[in-house]
């Protein structure tokens, strides 16, 4: 592991942070738009894990003598794509977020890497809440809804202990 202590280490956890402005804000929209309750309430979950990791990464920020502020900007982004998934049928929708994680993930493992020994918690976090998020649209698309939050639930509350 290389330690990286120049500006795009942090340039690259202050674009991290201002994903989970967008998350939250999309995930959130996600819940209000969806009819199905049960459906909604997984999204409110997931929304939850969103303020938790982003909450990490605002105190990663701000130790690394970053910008806290959020993105007016992302936030937006993020209720504007609200519409884009909520459209798709959900299996759709459950296949499409899958895939488009995936380099999310692949990006935030190198994160991990390039960060200091004190870092390593937060960013471990940070890639596995995406792939509990992932997790989740997967067990769905494997017709396995009663667990498919179980992963989220476990990480949030793993997260808070910590
Ligand atoms: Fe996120």
């Amino acid at each position: 592991m290389s330690v990286d202590t120049s500006g795009d280490y942090l340039s690259r956890v202050e674009r991290a942070y201002q994903g989970e402005v967008y998350g939250e804000a999309l995930y959130r929209g996600i819940a209000e738009a969806l009819d199905d309750p049960e459906r909604a309430e997984k999204w409110r979950v997931l929304a939850e894990l969103e303020v938790v990791i982003k909450a990490r990464m605002r105190d990663l920020v701000a130790k690394l003598g970053g910008d806290t502020a959020e993105s007016e900007v992302f936030r937006q982004k993020g209720v504007n794509n609200v519409q884009k998934y909520v459209s798709l049928h959900w299996t759709d929708f459950m296949a499409l977020y899958s895939k488009e994680l995936v380099p999310v993930i692949a990006r935030y493992g190198e994160l991990e890497q390039l960060c200091a020994p004190e870092d390593a918690k937060t960013l471990r976090f940070l890639t596995e809440h995406e792939v509990v998020t992932k997790a989740f649209c997967d067990l769905e698309l494997a017709g396995q809804p009663d667990i498919s939050i179980a992963p989220t639930v476990a990480l949030i509350a793993a997260m808070r202990a910590a």
